[in-house]
């Protein structure tokens, strides 16, 4: 998002509305407060109107996926697309297990998924860059151990291809039972640890013996993990946040971060400190108290009350 906001109308918590105002493609007009409103998870001030950019929508899409052995094979074939460089609209990987809650769901059927780390592949562009691109990647997947690459060859195609990463949430969520929720949390790393530390985290996942699943928007270095417990077992809950922490913990050391699209919130304020350091977090507290002194925007959510 933040990279297609222009223009954001803001209520300050004085009741001041400001516009941010960056319409062109660059400026260098003092502090970029989009970027820092944009993220900030109502804690500097209400948005009441956003404008954002356009863009030019491509002669062609198309939709591919691929599956792989594991889940190493997977995430090292998608940093490897990234890193050479190939254009693409979206990449988003999911697990064996995400694939079986796809195809319990039905949401997809009558198609069946094989159940293997899966690719998925959006391309964007002209006819003749989409052709060339998908070549390049399926050229790349199947170095990574890669099969069953299947490309749409049409709009229903398209559809049919991307609707189960589009169902993985909602299939999850329908598989709860009595008293049972989903614990989904996000973290990203640089593209060079994906693979790594999506095997070790996967692994350490599988040992806690619950329903749980790895996805994500890989082409982005982020993925989420999301487990099913039962909130009203104090062991389960405690074990999930140990394995979760523990996955937090792997990204930072990687140069990661605690999370690319979740935000801080109540959960992550602790994660959030050990990454950027008492100093950093010192100066968005200033900025927090020069904003909001009376602390009544979303209080508490990011960092803790003064
Ligand atoms: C933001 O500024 C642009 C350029 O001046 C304007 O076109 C747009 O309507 C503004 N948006 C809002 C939300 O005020
Ligand atoms: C969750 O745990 C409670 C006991 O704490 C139990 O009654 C309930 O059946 C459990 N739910 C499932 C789906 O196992």
């Amino acid at each position: 998002m933040k990279d297609w906001v222009i223009n954001l109308t803001v209520v300050l918590a004085d009741g001041t509305v400001i516009k941010t105002r960056r319409r062109p493609r660059k400026s260098s007009a003092g502090y970029n407060l989009n970027g820092l409103f944009v993220g900030s998870e109502g804690t500097l001030g209400l948005v009441t109107e956003a404008t954002l950019k356009l863009a030019v929508v491509p002669e062609e899409f198309s939709v591919a996926v691929v599956t792989f052995p594991t889940i190493r094979d997977a995430a090292s074939a998608a940093a490897e697309v990234m890193q050479t460089g190939v254009p693409i609209a979206a990449m988003e990987i999911m697990d064996e297990v995400q694939m079986k809650v796809v195809n319990l769901g039905g949401a997809t059927a009558p198609r069946l998924w094989k159940e293997m780390p899966t690719l998925f592949f959006k391309f964007a562009g002209t006819k003749a860059s989409v052709k060339e691109n998908i070549a390049r990647v399926q050229a790349i997947t199947k170095n990574n151990k890669g099969s069953n690459f299947e490309f749409a060859k049409d709009l229903r195609e398209q559809k049919l291809l991307w609707s189960a990463r589009k169902e993985s949430l909602w299939s999850m969520l329908s598989l709860r039972k009595e008293g049972e929720e989903v614990w989904s949390t996000d973290v990203a790393v640089p593209f060079s640890r994906l693979a790594d530390i999506i095997e070790v985290s996967k692994k350490e996942m599988d040992d806690l013996g619950l329903f749980a699943s790895i996805l994500g928007h890989i082409g982005d270095g982020n993925f989420h993990e999301s487990i099913i417990y039962n909130r009203t077992k104090k062991e389960e809950l405690d074990k999930v946040e140990k394995c979760v922490k523990n996955m937090v913990k792997r990204a930072l050391d990687m140069e990661g971060t605690c999370t690319g699209e979740h935000s801080i919130g109540w959960g992550k304020k602790d994660s959030l400190l050990l990454e950027v350091g008492p100093d950093t977090l010192g100066v968005m507290k200033q900025i927090k108290a020069a904003l909001d002194p009376l602390w009544i925007m979303n209080p508490g959510k990011i960092m803790d009350l003064p």
